[in-house]
């Protein structure tokens, strides 16, 4: 195999790029596209590095399902050990489906509904991270209603500095809608630890997605620890468990993905000295890279001075680049030699639908087979049917071998749930 790309999994073989040992070319061939392609060795590998490097301490891998939520992906991982960090009633009932006990998952989310709570608990999830006295308050009432004792974990804003490419991605800083603030959260510890039907097992933080910098994840440790420490001195609550989150950065350019071990030299001496389990939950740094999006080139145009290639992906199959202004490295299957500077963009009717803008690329024509790296986290889990576009088939490569593990949506998936007319009933005005 030739040269990798941002993981050994991607190559070429003669010239055209592949996934392991499958020709992206016969996976278009095959199903079509748009599809996206993962790798399963990629995924396996950095899912061993994270483990290899926190394994002295106690700790449990939580894989964040909203990264990359289909259920092949999901079983993977399960397969490797992991748990889950779930944001949904509807990614609770994914994991379920994927084989997760409710003793692998964890309960994250800023709007955790009444229902979803009960589902919880229904569940036996591990913890709820609970993100204000609200969702506190109403969780007792729904244990209390069910009979049971909820186990919480309070998800404190460490209110930190992060760095992270779009201030989308930060969310542990002051004033922003997670978690509860710093200086609050003592009292709502004590509250958990003192209603009958919820107990306080843990104390949670997640920073901000795609976080090289070592210092938020300290300084945040520190201060959820220092918090542990008073409530241990108070006796309140019966804290085990210390889960910092997610965010762990990789590399889509040439920015410098996150240090495993200086990450580790940063967060493991406190928490040994605490003792407690270490819970994390990263989602884009097991599978960002592992994934990549694979598209034809439907044209090429020029017009006002600007080369365009047009792709038979849009911003509702990947819309990381235009939400995020993302950069993904994009590239021909099989280039022809020569380069063009053109923007890449998709047919949907926004402006904003591109992939890249001013971009040096292979110069490819209409037919021609291109690959948008580094797709595999926020990618699919993310898409849509913005233009009444059926949704893109994904792949799962392992070894020499591959398997559809969604297969492409048709039109009818697109009506599925509506009505020429509606049901049409009164509103009980009169
Ligand atoms: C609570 C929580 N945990 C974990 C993650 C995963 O983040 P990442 O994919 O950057 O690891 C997210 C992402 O937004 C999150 O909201």
């Amino acid at each position: 195999m030739g040269e990798s790309i941002l993981t050994p999994a991607f190559g070429r073989v003669d010239g055209a790029l592949v996934c392991e040992g499958v020709a992206l070319e016969t996976i278009a061939e095959t199903v079509s596209t748009p599809t996206y392609v993962y790798s399963a060795n990629a995924i396996r590998e950095q899912y061993a590095r994270l483990a290899r490097a926190l394994a002295p301490v106690p700790h449990r891998v939580h894989y964040s399902v909203k990264a990359s939520s289909s259920l092949g992906i999901l079983a993977l991982l399960r397969s490797l050990g992991a748990g889950v960090d779930i944001v949904s009633g509807g990614e609770l009932y994914r994991a379920r489906l994927a084989g997760f006990g409710g003793e692998d998952i964890v309960f994250s989310g800023v709007g955790k509904t009444e229902a979803e709570l009960r589902e919880a608990l229904e569940a036996r999830t591990l913890l709820i991270n609970v993100e204000s006295e609200g969702e506190l308050r109403l969780l007792e009432r729904v244990a209390r209603d069910l009979g049971v004792v909820a186990p919480v974990a309070l998800r404190v804003n460490p209110e930190v500095t992060v760095n992270t490419p779009h201030h989308y991605t930060r969310t542990g800083e002051r004033g922003l809608k997670f978690g509860i603030p710093y200086g609050e959260a003592p009292a709502v510890a004590r509250l958990a630890a003192s209603l009958p039907h919820t107990r306080l097992l843990g104390l949670d933080m997640h920073i901000g997605s795609q976080v090289s910098e070592l210092d938020p994840y300290r300084l945040g440790m520190l201060r959820l620890l220092e918090l542990y420490e008073q409530l241990r001195a108070e006796g309140a609550g019966e804290i085990r468990y210390l889960d910092i989150g997610g965010g762990l950065a990789v590399t889509y350019d040439s920015e410098a993905p996150i240090d495993l071990d200086a990450f580790a030299d940063a967060v493991l001496p406190s928490i040994a000295a605490s003792r407690l389990t270490l819970l994390v939950e990263p989602g884009r740094f097991l599978v960002g890279n592992a994934g990549v999006l694979l598209t034809r080139v439907l044209y090429r145009k020029r017009t006002g001075g600007r080369e365009y290639v047009i792709t038979d992906a849009g911003m509702n199959d990947l819309l990381r680049p235009s939400h995020y202004n993302a950069y993904h490295r994009i590239e021909a299957v099989r280039p022809r030699g020569a380069r063009v500077v053109a923007d890449i963009v998709g047919p949907v009717c926004e402006s904003g639908d591109f992939f890249a803008l001013d971009r040096d690329v292979d110069d490819v024509q209409p037919g021609d087979l291109l690959v948008i790296h580094s797709a595999g986290a926020y990618g699919f889990s993310m898409a849509s049917n913005y233009n009444s576009r059926p949704r893109a088939a994904e792949v799962l490569v392992d070894g020499e071998r591959f398997g559809v593990i969604t297969t492409r949506e048709r039109y009818e998936d697109l009506v599925r749930h509506e009505q020429l007319t509606p049901d049409w009933r009164t509103g009980g005005c009169s």
